[in-house]
């Protein structure tokens, strides 16, 4: 292969910086695609894009409730490449969610989670919820009535955190309503603080993982060929950033990011319907009292995420996506049972009589939230309890089990709060718009 001539410090041109985020060898079975999909470095170019976007639309977008809109609306009609540069952020900083996503299942099913991987799994989740901060406070920032209105269900959610959840309301809104304190703080946080965040975190991320020793290898491949970085794993990164890149420009250009008509303090949409990401949470709240959907599930979930890296296993589950037929037998046997499952819940909690009104007497706190919360956790353990039975799956297996579960079903949950929840957030069919 054609090869640069290395310098006088015995080093190719150019590959300082490399050498900062990569070590100068790799081990040639980590250079896979099928084993990270490139879905980190994704990740990461995806964040500069926004940050390099991101301040570039600062230059014209102006955070107060007069004139963020026509701000927006000036920055795609009167500045060259304006709406373009707006279309690029919108549509990145949803790939970057879902990428973002991608690259914690590739992690969960690689069994990369495990020790000495440890902290990248538990400071990944912090940066998961970064992004996740990152696409909610940018969302108001347009100020038409989508992100108002949005913005103004999400926040009421807090109310229902116990001791806190009004506090911290009150202090991100800057007041009781959705207004210029509110704008001013999404903006700073947007724009300021939670990129400084990200940046911090992504370094320490990148250094955990140089620690580990690069990304994870099965045990069968620990031996293997090392090769240069450059050229096999740069080049290969380069071809992942420029098809990243084409694609987002793509679909950019194609089509332009959503702007409603400005927002409108008095008139609510009807349904009112929070980000895309947390419609999931919404839906939840239809079927369990609100202290359950908007805390007990998020932070079970939160718990059981961060414990994970801790749970004893004795199989070899590294860096292969699965142990055995069998696993991958159930793992689609879980898939499909999630989405099934989920989908009667729905349709029966929509049938049947209300609790709260069957059982008057009893609070609603026990009624819809710890009645049926321990019904979904015992059903659970005896389907888990089944499976690994019925396909004699190893402890890894059933974590996965466990997460294809929550993902399917958070998947249906979200589904059916866009697509098929109409005015007054009642069930519809969504071509009966
Ligand atoms: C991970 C990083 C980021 C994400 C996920 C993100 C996400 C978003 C989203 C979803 C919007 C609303 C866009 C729309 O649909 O109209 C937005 C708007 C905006 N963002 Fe970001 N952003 C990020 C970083 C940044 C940074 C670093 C800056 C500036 C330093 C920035 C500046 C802006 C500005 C000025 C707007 C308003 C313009 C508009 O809405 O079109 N963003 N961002
Ligand atoms: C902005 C968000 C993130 C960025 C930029 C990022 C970046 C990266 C990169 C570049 C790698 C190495 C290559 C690869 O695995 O594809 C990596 C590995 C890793 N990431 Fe992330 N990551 C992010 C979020 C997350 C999340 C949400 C988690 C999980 C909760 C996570 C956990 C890990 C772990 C455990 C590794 C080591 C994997 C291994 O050794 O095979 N990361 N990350």
């Amino acid at each position: 292969m054609n090869q640069s001539p290395d310098n006088e410090k015995g080093r190719k041109p150019g590959f300082g910086l490399i050498l900062h985020l990569h070590p100068r060898k790799v081990k040639e079975s980590t250079l896979r695609f099928n084993l990270t999909f490139g879905l980190g470095g994704m990740a990461a170019l995806l964040v500069v894009v926004q940050v390099v976007t991101g301040l570039l639309l600062k230059f014209h977008y102006e955070p107060s409730p007069e004139n963020a809109y026509n701000s927006i609306l000036n920055l795609q009609d009167s500045l060259l490449f304006g709406r373009m540069l707006r279309s690029i952020h919108h549509w990145s900083s949803i790939v970057l969610l879902w990428v973002v996503f991608l690259h914690l299942l590739r992690v969960a099913f690689t069994g990369a989670y495990r020790k000495p991987r440890h902290a990248s799994w538990i400071f990944g989740l912090a940066l998961l919820i970064l992004v996740v901060l990152s696409n909610f406070t940018g969302y108001l920032l347009p100020w038409d009535q989508l992100s108002y209105w949005a913005v103004t269900i999400s926040t009421s959610l807090l109310a229902y955190v116990p001791l806190i959840g009004d506090s911290v309301r009150a202090a991100l809104l800057g007041g009781k309503e959705v207004g210029q304190a509110t704008l001013t703080n999404f903006f700073n946080l947007h724009t300021g603080v939670i990129p400084l965040l990200l940046a911090v975190l992504m370094a320490y991320h990148f250094w955990r993982i140089r620690r580990a020793g690069g990304v994870i290898v099965a045990e069968k491949d620990k031996e293997g060929p090392m090769v240069d970085t450059r050229p096999h794993l740069v080049n290969r990164e380069f071809v992942v950033a420029m098809a990243l890149l084409a694609f987002i420009i793509l679909v950019s250009s194609l089509f332009d990011a959503p702007l409603r008509e400005r927002a409108n303090p008095s008139f609510s949409p009807n349904p009112a319907k929070a980000p895309w990401y947390f419609m999931g949470l919404q839906e939840l709240l239809i079927h369990f009292h609100p202290f359950f959907a908007i805390v007990v599930f998020p932070v079970t979930v939160l718990a059981a995420a961060s414990w994970l890296p801790y749970i004893k296993l004795e199989d070899r589950n590294q860096g292969i996506w699965f142990l055995s037929d069998n696993g991958i037998r159930s793992a689609k046997f879980v898939l499909v049972s999630g989405i099934v499952f989920t989908v009667l819940f729905i349709g029966f909690s929509e049938l049947l009589p209300d609790p709260e009104l069957l059982l008057p007497s009893v609070p609603s706190l026990v009624t819809k939230g710890f009645f049926p919360f321990a019904i979904l956790a015992v059903t659970l353990w005896f389907f888990l309890k089944q499976i690994r039975q019925k396909f004699s799956l190893n402890r890894s297996e059933i974590i996965q089990s466990v997460i294809i579960v929550m993902i399917v079903s958070y998947a249906v949950l979200t589904l059916t709060g866009i697509f098929f929840r109409g005015e007054g957030m009642n069930l519809m069919w969504p071509w009966k718009v």
